[in-house]
């Protein structure tokens, strides 16, 4: 008979358990040999399982623990700009955070206002249907609210929308490289992540896009501004995509840099998917321009009342959560403070494409908060060497993209602080190195 354990395992011991080393052991001592021994008792705990045996405690490592999963996990990337800043020493003096597209100036202080009084109401749940604040997104957009959704940031919708709307073999199709929670989501699915290039420009190819949709697809995923390049689809572009885009495949647009490619004078995606006749969804954040990345609020314009009713189902109920939505009502409703983070990012943005110009290099055009450009060296090389100096920057991540670096529009200062780093990496660059690879690197911009 077998007795589950009473307290959790600890593992500390291992000393004192002879270890099972090899697999057919692990056959050997199956429940039915372990019955045949009589007693025993059985010890279960997340990733293996130990057995008691006359005082005898194996350990016997259980099939893959990953046996339930049916989803084929995409392989990501391995984040290195993550790597370095969580094996930073505590002590060691703060990292420019300039990979993560953050904003470097805190939110609205009526933001910040609004989150510590709500902070008083959180022995109560939020209210599921966000009301008050898609009651003012819907005044600012001009889509009805019943038509809006709020989740614990987009990337949360993202989730939803793949959820909802894949099943295993289903097709997306979606530009490469982009932010790498959209394929994340679809390998969850098991669906197929029909990646597609992006354009010269750095922007979604719309019609590499369009041509890449067949009966199996169910969803298109379209980005712009783009990360990790910065490129922004034209207004034909995105009107290509909302009218040639099959009715009952769903379009949906992540404007994560919404205010950044508006104030860049970008088009206005929304009006034009307005227009389309299948389903769409516009996702927006509240964590780009608005400061809010640690609140965790996002929201999805959408096309009808039953993909927004299809959406609620599929989210967590009470998300996001009170002190988030206070937050996120309040920096919606400060003009003046996202008008000049808008500037005071342009402006550094610029400085920064500058900077790159004069180094000899060809910075990508972009319209968010973020640059890109090839350097003379793999991109992972040269992020060490950022991190030497004190500055977190990301490489793109893509095998096709190796030597391009992606820097998040920090601060003056950090602006100071990476284009002198840069120019550090670049003259300190082994030219032998440099030389061997110039024939591999791709200048665009
Ligand atoms: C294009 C894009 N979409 C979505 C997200 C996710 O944003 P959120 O913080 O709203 O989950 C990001 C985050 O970097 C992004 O770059």
């Amino acid at each position: 008979m077998k007795t589950f354990a009473e307290k959790p395992v600890d593992y500390s011991e291992d000393a004192t358990y002879i270890t099972v080393t090899t697999q057919l052991g692990i056959v050997l001592l199956s429940d039915c040999l372990l019955l045949a021994l009589g007693r025993f008792s059985y010890l279960h705990c997340h990733d293996n399982v130990r057995v008691n045996i006359d005082g005898i405690i194996r350990l016997i490592e259980q099939p893959p623990q990953s046996a339930w999963i049916r989803s084929r996990l995409p392989a990501r990337p391995v984040d290195q700009a993550a790597v370095i800043a969580r094996s930073r020493p505590e002590a060691a003096a703060p990292l420019r955070r300039l990979h993560l597209n953050e904003s470097p100036y805190p939110p609205s202080p009526h933001a910040i206002a609004a989150m510590a009084a709500a902070a008083q109401n959180t022995n109560r749940y939020p209210d599921p249907s966000t009301k008050e604040l898609c009651a003012e997104l819907s005044t600012r957009t001009g889509v009805a609210a019943s038509q809006i959704v709020c989740g614990h940031g987009s990337e949360e919708l993202i989730n939803v929308l793949c959820t909802l709307g894949l099943r295993e073999a289903d097709e997306v199709v979606l530009p490469a490289p982009t932010f790498p929670g959209i394929p994340a989501a679809v390998g969850v699915r098991n669906a197929v992540a029909v990646r597609i290039k992006l354009d010269g420009q750095g922007a979604n190819d719309a019609d590499a896009m369009l041509a890449a949709i067949t009966p199996r697809t169910r969803i298109v995923f379209c980005c712009t501004p783009n990360p990790p390049s910065g490129g922004l689809m034209s207004a034909e572009a995105v009107r290509e995509m909302a009218q040639r885009v099959p009715d009952h495949v769903l379009l949906v647009v992540d404007e994560a840099y919404h205010e950044f490619g508006r104030h860049a004078d970008g088009p206005d995606v929304l009006e034009i998917l307005r227009r389309r006749r299948g389903p769409w969804v516009d996702l927006r954040t509240f964590s780009k321009a608005y400061s809010l990345a640690g609140a965790r609020v996002g929201y999805a314009l959408c096309s009808s009342v039953e993909v927004t009713d299809a959406i609620r189902y599929g989210k967590t109920m009470y998300g996001p959560s009170t002190v988030p939505l206070a937050g996120a009502l309040a920096a919606l409703r400060d003009d003046a403070h996202l008008a000049d983070a808008l500037n005071a990012v342009a402006r550094e943005r610029a400085r920064i494409t500058e900077g790159m110009t004069r180094l000899g290099l060809k910075p990508m055009a972009t319209a968010a908060n973020f640059v890109s450009v090839a350097l003379p060296m793999p991109a992972i090389d040269a992020m060490t060497r950022f991190h030497e100096l004190g500055i977190l920057v990301r490489d793109w991540r893509d095998a096709d993209h190796r030597h391009e670096i992606r820097v998040t529009v920090g601060t003056a200062d950090d602006t100071d602080a990476f284009l002198g780093a840069l120019r550090t990496i670049l003259q300190t660059t082994n030219m032998t190195a440099v030389d061997r690879l110039s024939g591999a690197v791709v200048q665009r911009g």
